[in-house]
């Protein structure tokens, strides 16, 4: 079995969505859903640029959908080509995450009677960030008229809501089609190309249609096949090429028609050939995997590498990850926590410079937060919950759905009281920082970021009973709205503000030109002493939020394991459900993961049995965390099945992934496995690790990047293991052991 493919073997409408997300192609610069070359009426075409947010039309920022390329419409002696039940033969859809490439082929018979095989090929490339390729190959059992018409759609929307101005369009020298936008309010060129030949003597036409620009191919088709390819380019004003500068929007079609020139040059197969080397280079270094009787975990492994590879810039630091990536226009493309908690660590162990870029993102956002904190009457910085481009502040929508009954839209809290962000952001700075040891970044970014968080929550608490406590706010399980001392946000706020003390010798001379730096250290010592972090009850529990205890258990069983998300909404309503003890996802038990120094074993496995009890999982995020914690604390059957769930998050047979993938479930994947089984950490500035393998497997390893040195660690019958493949001599922790790599 090849872990590389991800397919489908059957055309199934209802999958159409769901697939063009999870075989979605990019390069970290630009994704492209894998949508069909025919419509259909349940696709949801969509090409972004990482960073082209829009906030037009009464909605905040979000990830414009831009014009879409993807689209054949193919017509054999006049009719259609468009799949049925009963009309083709030979279906199969794949990518192979190998090469980036994906494949489509099926045998399509006409009313009258004529077979035509069509293969379709296409990748986003690897090596040209701007460039993206189609192939369609077409043969017929006997002589048919075909006409292809195909090009590019400016009637992009998101869900309906437009963001791309009227286009101009242009045609160059009966080749090259040109279409150039704007998106509406943040007034981001857009330059599409595109150029298509095909291998035939045929006619040639071109269309002008609302908005788009497509060309008509006429060929006669018979047993030998013909080759139609199809280049694109994509360009933005917003490219990292353009950094500072406002390149006018000439200049941006000016350099996607010589991409595309650049790229015609080559064709299709040359441009694949570099692309897919690319690619595999990547795999080089990534070579993690995992030997089972159920080769779904390894497959679940690579698609989780192939995603973190392709929602991540390679070179920007002035976006962010998109909950969905770039996969799909759901969650509006917004960076959550999800990026400094369940994506980020993959990074730091793996390509440390990506991660210093997403910190950086997280440092160009301090005005952002710094003003945020500010009109919520706080001090310091008081991150977005849901970041977009630099500039555009909290992009969480103030109201989201309605209430069916009231039809009045629900008021959204998160943007307002989900604090822990800022926190999360901070901690992620120190893990970093310990990981990688780059003193030039908390120079020039963490300390800032540690000092302005560590300021916010000095404000941000409120004396009561005595102490310090943190009031009115949206803990991890958002199934609970203003509540207070969430025990997650008030240890991580505390984590944040300790950390202070730990930087305050390397706080650089810049800062303490523009702060009073002295006072914030005080003042977080202060702080920190005085913050209440809820304990253990008698029973060994420790609150989610005050009052936890009293709210009424009830049976999950209806609702839990169920392939069906929100499950729970249906016989309960939102207030109700405050009343519960029932959680949407791993809440306090993530302290178990992020702070496991603070907590003995005892109380760790008490409050996971008690509270994954209490937990739908709701939220994707949520079955990874398990599993990585089950894995620290040895119960490894228990941890082996919900990682199977964590992998089945998008790979599984629902169709919550229709709106994009699941990054930080992603994400996820790679942290149960290596924080998880591979008990991978950083300890002193040693790398640690304590492998355990499930029965099951025969063996697991991971390619880790460590201070300039590449070494796999792992588990197989024989043992745990660890080698350098690359790099200078290091000294690492296995399994408590100081060894030499
Ligand atoms: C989860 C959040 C998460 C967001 C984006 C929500 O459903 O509750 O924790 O940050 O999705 O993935």
């Amino acid at each position: 079995m090849n872990s590389y493919i991800i397919s489908e073997t059957e055309f199934d409408p209802l999958k159409i969505r769901k697939n063009e997300s999870i075989m979605c192609r990019g390069n970290g610069y630009m994704c492209i859903r894998a949508s069909l070359e025919e419509r259909y009426p349940e696709e949801k075409r969509g090409t972004f640029i990482n960073g082209v947010f829009d906030g037009a039309n009464g909605e905040v920022s979000e990830l414009a959908v831009l014009p879409d390329t993807t689209r054949f419409d193919i017509y054999v002696d006049g009719e259609r080509v468009f799949l049925t039940g009963k009309n083709h033969t030979g279906y199969s859809r794949t990518l192979d995450m190998e090469t980036g490439e994906a494949v489509r082929v099926f045998t399509w018979e006409s009313r009258a009677g004529k077979k035509i095989k069509f293969k379709f090929r296409s990748f986003v490339s690897q090596e040209k960030a701007h460039i993206a390729a189609y192939k369609a190959e077409l043969s017929a059992s006997e002589s048919a008229d075909v006409k292809i018409i195909t090009g590019i759609c400016g009637e992009a929307a998101n869900t309906g809501v437009q963001h791309i101005g009227a286009p101009v369009r242009r045609v160059y020298e009966n080749k090259t089609m040109g279409l150039y936008a704007k998106t509406l309010a943040s007034c981001v060129d857009i330059a599409v190309h595109c150029s298509v030949k095909c291998s035939a003597g045929c006619t040639v036409s071109h269309l002008a249609d609302r908005r788009s620009l497509y060309k008509c191919i006429e060929f006669t088709l018979g047993e030998k096949s013909v080759v139609t390819e199809k280049l694109v380019s994509y360009v933005s004003s917003r490219d990292p090429e353009y950094d500072g500068a406002e390149p006018g929007s000439d200049t941006v079609a000016g350099d996607g028609k010589k991409y595309l020139e650049n790229a015609c040059s080559l064709g299709y197969d040359a441009l694949f050939n570099e692309s897919a080397g690319k690619q595999r280079a990547y795999w080089k270094r990534h070579g993690d995997k995992i030997v089972s009787k159920n080769g779904f975990y390894d497959r679940a492994l690579k698609f989780a590498l192939y995603h973190l590879n392709i929602m991540t810039s390679q070179s920007d630091n002035r976006v962010g990850i998109g909950a969905k990536g770039m996969s799909g226009e759901g969650y509006k493309g917004h960076s959550y926590w999800d990026t400094e908690i369940f994506i980020m660590p993959h990074f730091m162990f793996t390509e440390p410079e990506k991660a210093r870029r997403l910190l950086e993102y997280r440092f160009k956002l301090l005005k952002s937060a710094l003003k945020k904190a500010e009109r919520f009457g706080f001090k310091g910085a008081m991150y977005p919950w849901e970041a977009a481009w630099i500039t555009d502040g909290e992009t969480c929508p103030e109201y989201g759905d309605i209430d069916l009954l009231t039809g009045e839209a629900r008021r959204n809290l998160m943007g307002e009281i989900e604090v822990h962000i800022s926190a999360d952001i901070a901690y992620a700075v120190w893990q970093y920082y310990t990981i990688t040891g780059d003193t030039g970044f908390m120079e020039s970014c963490g300390c800032e970021i540690i000092l302005l968080t560590a300021l916010f929550w000095c404000s941000r608490v409120t004396e009561k009973n005595g102490r310090l406590e943190i009031l009115n706010v949206i803990g991890p399980d958002e199934y609970k709205d203003c509540v207070d001392n969430n025990a997650y946000t008030n240890y991580m706020a505390y984590f944040n503000l300790k950390l202070v003390s730990k930087i305050k010798d390397i706080i650089p001379k810049r800062l303490k030109e523009k702060y009073d730096c002295e006072k914030i250290v005080s003042a977080a010592k202060n702080t920190a002493e005085r913050l209440y972090l809820p304990e253990a009850n008698e029973n060994g529990i420790i609150p989610q939020f005050d009052g936890y205890a009293e709210l009424k258990p009830i049976d999950l069983s209806p609702y839990k394991n169920k392939s069906c998300v929100g499950l729970i909404f249906k016989d309960y309503g939102f207030s109700q459900i405050q009343k519960m003890q029932v959680s949407k996802q791993a809440d306090t038990v993530m302290l178990f993961y992020l702070l496991s120094e603070m907590f003995d074993k005892k109380t760790v496995f008490d409050n996971f049995k008690f509270y994954e009890e209490r937990t739908v999982h709701d939220s994707s995020l949520s079955m990874c965390i398990h599993a990585l914690l089950a894995a620290r604390l040895g119960i490894i059957e228990a941890a082996e099945k919900m990682f199977y769930k964590a992998c089945s998050v998008d790979l599984g047979d629902t169709d919550n992934s229709d709106d994009g993938i699941h990054s930080a479930s992603i994400g996820g994947i790679w942290l149960a496995l290596a924080m998880g089984f591979c008990g991978l950490g950083c300890e002193d500035g040693v790398l640690s690790a304590s492998p355990v393998l499930p029965v099951d497997w025969e063996s697991f390893e991971l390619c880790v990047e460590y201070r300039g040195a590449l070494i796999k660690i792992g588990a197989d019958a024989g043992g745990t293991f660890a080698e350098r493949l690359c790099g200078d001599k290091t000294k690492i922790k296995l399994n408590g052991k100081y060894i030499e790599v």
